[in-house]
């Protein structure tokens, strides 16, 4: 072989050499490429499992990602009026929105859609829940009767819509409505049925002007003091006989109370409307000594309702009566 020849058999080793190497680490590199891309399709080349264990493991995947979800009440507890509505706050970080609403005691407080309204006193637990992912949330509400609405108008004062005239609420000097019409018209009915038991019910003392309750309190002031008078005799401007509303029976003493016509007034009055306004055993809550010739009318409805309950008008109406001096 000739030097030129010998050269030419060395290159062409040389070139093979790097040509090898060159294949070698390509593929390598291809092994390790197809290594690193295959996992996906080892896996999926696994043998398959049932549909139903990966329904299963979806349910539980499903779960486990909500438990790191909020779905909360803002509020363990609150507290809400009797008739009043509390718009709930819930956090709900999961995306699905249909809550489901219930109540422990819908006599206490109904959930209607997040809306929770409270129905009588007590207390009852609202839960919210998320039927399909399997979380619910509680919440303790607690109802509360609440204050009365007081609203005055012209001087004079409503208690959720009743008239009221006491140590507490008085009437404008000028208020002179007279023996209203509806409580003439109760009285009729009721003198009527009372007759007809043979029973005799009349009126001694019905409208009264403030002056005239001037004049009678002043006289009363006059003989026993005031301390004594006020105990059973209205200031003017805060007797109820101003109002309209308000009538004495028969004898205005105390002896009217051991008569058939009382007895029978005791169980019926409310029937007509009527109440006993200064009943025996309230006398600090109305202010006012026994009375049980003196009846106000408040309409069938609210003097059943007040009779039932067996309070005064001002605990029913959750109101005080005390002079303000
Ligand atoms: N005897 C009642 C309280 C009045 O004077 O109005
Ligand atoms: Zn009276």
């Amino acid at each position: 072989m000739t030097r030129k020849e010998k050269m030419k058999y060395y290159r062409r080793r040389q070139i093979a050499l790097v040509i090898g190497i060159v294949i070698v680490l390509g593929a390598i590199i291809a092994a390790i490429v197809l290594i690193l891309s295959g996992d996906d399709e080892v896996e999926e080349n696994t043998p398959s499992v049932s549909s139903e264990s990966v329904s299963d493991d979806l349910a539980a995947d499903k779960v486990i990602d909500n438990e790191d979800l909020r779905f909360e009440f803002a509020m363990d507890e609150i507290t809400i009026e009797v008739d009043e509505e509390y718009k709930a706050l819930l956090i709900n970080e999961t995306d699905d929105m249909n809550v489901t609403w219930e109540s422990s005691n819908p006599s206490v407080a109904i959930a209607d859609d997040g809306r929770i309204i409270g129905v009588s006193e007590g207390s009852c637990d609202i839960t919210a829940k998320l039927e399909s992912l399997g979380l619910s949330a509680e919440m303790r509400v607690y109802v509360e009767k609440g204050g009365p609405e007081i609203v005055e108008k012209d001087g004079i004062t409503y208690v959720d819509g009743i008239l009221i005239a006491n140590k507490s609420y008085s009437l404008p000097s000028d208020y002179a409505p007279d023996f209203l019409p509806e409580t003439q018209a109760a009285f009729d009915a009721m003198e009527a049925d009372a007759s007809a038991l043979g029973l005799n019910l009349y009126i001694s003392s019905g409208f009264r002007s403030y002056e005239y309750q001037s004049q009678i309190y002043n006289n009363y002031v006059a003989r026993d003091g005031q301390a004594e008078a006020d105990t059973y005799s209205a200031r003017p401007g805060h007797s109820e006989h101003q109002t309209g509303l308000a009538l004495d029976l028969n004898t205005i003493d105390m002896s009217f109370e051991n008569t058939d016509e009382y007895e029978w007034l005791r169980d019926n009055a409310h029937k007509y409307g009527f109440i006993i306004r200064y009943p025996e055993g309230k006398e600090d809550i109305t202010g006012y000594q026994y009375e049980p010739w003196h009846l106000r009318y408040l309409g069938e409805e609210i003097a059943q309702d007040v009779y039932e309950s067996g309070l005064c008008l001002e605990e029913y109406l959750g109101i005080d009566s005390v002079y303000a001096e």
